[in-house]
């Protein structure tokens, strides 16, 4: 039994990551279940750029940024040292438990367990983080 929900999670883990990679545009449903877990972050993050950084660095222009350079923001010395550029892979390892990729970091944030939750709320992020088109 544990077996074959090991072999589930791992496949909705490798189909989602292979949405990511591949550069599948996100579906509907994905996008709109991205915007209801990001609840669980919003006390603490902002998206708009220039909005300030509340309890957490605002997030905007995520993907292919730096960890830990909002200026502004008092980060950890743990992510500031941790080197870490965020795109599909990293964002997926960092919010399944931020405490295992970056140990002493100070998100306060269990993680979420599930892989297709995690790409549902990239795919929803990077829509939401990305510059605005002129
Ligand atoms: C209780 C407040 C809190 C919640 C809830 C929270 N965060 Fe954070 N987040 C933080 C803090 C504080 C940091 C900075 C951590 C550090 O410096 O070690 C951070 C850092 C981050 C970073 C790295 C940003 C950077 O500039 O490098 C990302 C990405 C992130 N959070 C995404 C999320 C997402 C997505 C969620 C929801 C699933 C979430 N966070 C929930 C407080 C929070």
């Amino acid at each position: 039994m544990l077996r074959m929900l090991l072999s589930v999670t791992t496949l909705s883990f490798i189909l989602a990551s292979h949405a990511l990679a591949a550069g599948t545009a996100p579906t509907e449903a994905q996008l709109k279940r991205g915007k209801l877990l990001f609840t669980q972050c919003q006390a603490c993050h902002q998206l708009k750029p220039g909005a300030p950084s509340v309890l957490g660095p605002n997030l905007a222009g995520l993907m292919g940024r730096k960890a830990a350079t909002v200026s502004g923001f008092r980060y950890s010395p743990a992510l500031r040292k941790a080197n870490l550029t965020w795109d599909a892979t990293t964002l997926d390892k960092w919010l399944q438990r931020p405490a295992a990729l970056v140990p002493g970091n100070t998100m306060a944030f269990a993680g979420l367990p599930k892989a297709d939750d995690r790409a549902s709320l990239i795919a929803w992020l990077a829509a939401e983080t990305a510059a605005p088109k002129k």
